[in-house]
């Protein structure tokens, strides 16, 4: 249970509240590659509970600015991109992607050329993905870890239905591993199976679960009966690497998220590559009717995993009150990230890098346990392999 300002520095994305400075320490992806084209060069996004600007300009770059036009506020969204940037529909004021304001129809003023500027973020394209640093310079290099940065496995972008609830939500829902025999019993671990008890699903599966620190976040272990384990990582601070999955969760605002997953798979010899680091996109259907309704007018499909937990992230509400809730034994993992998430938000504060961002732009890669996770992937996939405890976790 916590106390409601508790609960909002873990919940507040904004500029200039704790949470918020700390999520602005590390590169999010934003939106794909394909969402600005010379067709349809900028597209509104709202990041953090910012509203931005992404444009591509006619020399090719990519830049992310403040959705309201310096000079009197019209939207960039509508701005006419040109060789060196965006120039605003309503008077023309002419911005690069560094937010310089580089002409002032009608006339020239040089004193606002020199002393005004568009809020604008770095941003990289990768993966097929748009990524932005939204913190303060020295801008750090994106985070090496293996399943985005190695060049030997396959990988694929799928981009699930936005969240209409707190990014916080889907990162304690990371550390909950009790959830998956219960929420997803009739998917997860059935292996032809059907649960005694509903109420219990394939709880007594499960041995125990134990949560652990690393260097990059916390990790989530669960031991089976038959002797089987997993391990599931969370990356601080809005990632889950499950399998061959590494799940974003990118708050939009508050009470809304993006959430995206880079799906890697194993190569054999002899196999075009291409796709490892140019992943195809694959962008899944509503997961509640209607689309845009929260709950309770909205229902949910249910029909598989995600939907499952997004069923049960988003009817927490759009913020959980966490001073309504019973935390129980099974939740010392949440209790973990709670702990550990103050604590980098106080690491911010004190003017120090939260974990695990990087400074060496040639650091080693990080090993998060993909080729475990694929393994996990593959057994649950081989012919004549029913499926089991092993498949599907989340
Ligand atoms: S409002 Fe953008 S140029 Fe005037
Ligand atoms: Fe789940």
């Amino acid at each position: 249970m916590l106390t409601a300002e508790e609960n909002s520095v873990l919940t507040q994305v904004g500029p200039g509240t704790p949470g918020g400075e700390m999520l602005r320490r590390y590169w999010h992806p934003i939106a794909l590659a394909t969402d600005v084209s010379d067709e349809s060069p900028t597209k509104f996004v709202r990041i953090l509970g910012e509203d931005l600007v992404i444009f591509r300009d006619k020399s090719g770059r990519t830049g992310l600015i403040a959705d309201k036009c310096p000079h009197r506020n019209a939207s960039l969204v509508y701005g006419r991109v040109e060789e060196r940037g965006i120039s605003c529909a309503y008077h023309g004021w002419l911005m690069d992607c560094d937010g310089n304001i580089i002409e002032t129809p009608p006339e020239r003023n040089d004193a606002i050329m020199r002393n005004v500027k568009a809020t604008a973020y770095p941003v990289q394209v990768y993966l097929n993905l748009i990524w932005a640093y939204m913190g303060p310079a020295p801008v750090p290099p994106m985070i090496h870890f293996d399943s985005l940065f190695r060049g030997d496995v396959h990988r694929k972008i799928v981009v699930h239905p936005q969240l209409d609830c707190n990014w916080f939500q889907a990162m304690e829902n990371s550390v909950d591993p009790a959830h998956l025999q219960v929420l997803h019993q009739e998917f997860a671990g059935r292996g032809g199976r059907v649960p005694e008890s509903t109420t219990r699903g394939f709880t007594d599966d499960v041995e125990m679960y134990e949560f652990y620190l690393t260097d990059y976040g916390v990790m989530k272990k669960r031991t089976y009966k038959n002797g089987l384990m997993d391990e599931h990582p969370l990356i601080f601070p809005n990632i889950l690497r499950q399998g061959p999955s590494t799940q974003f969760r990118v708050p939009i605002d508050d009470e809304h998220t993006i959430h995206v997953h880079v799906v890697c798979s194993r190569a054999d010899d002899g196999d075009d590559m291409s796709d490892a680091f140019d992943p195809p996109i694959e962008i899944k259907e509503p997961y509640k009717h209607p689309a845009d309704a929260m709950h309770p007018v909205a229902k949910f499909t249910m029909h598989h995993v995600i939907p499952q937990d997004h069923m049960a992230w988003e009817t927490q509400g759009p913020i959980a009150d966490r001073s309504i809730e019973h935390l129980s034994f099974s939740d010392r993992g949440i209790a973990l990230l709670r702990k550990l998430t103050v604590e980098q938000i106080a690491r911010v504060g004190q003017g120090l890098d939260p974990m695990p961002v990087q400074r060496d732009a040639d650091h080693a890669i990080i090993d998060t346990k993909l080729d475990d996770g694929i393994q996990q992937q593959q057994r649950s996939r081989a012919p004549g392999v029913k499926r089991g405890v092993m498949d599907k976790q989340a």
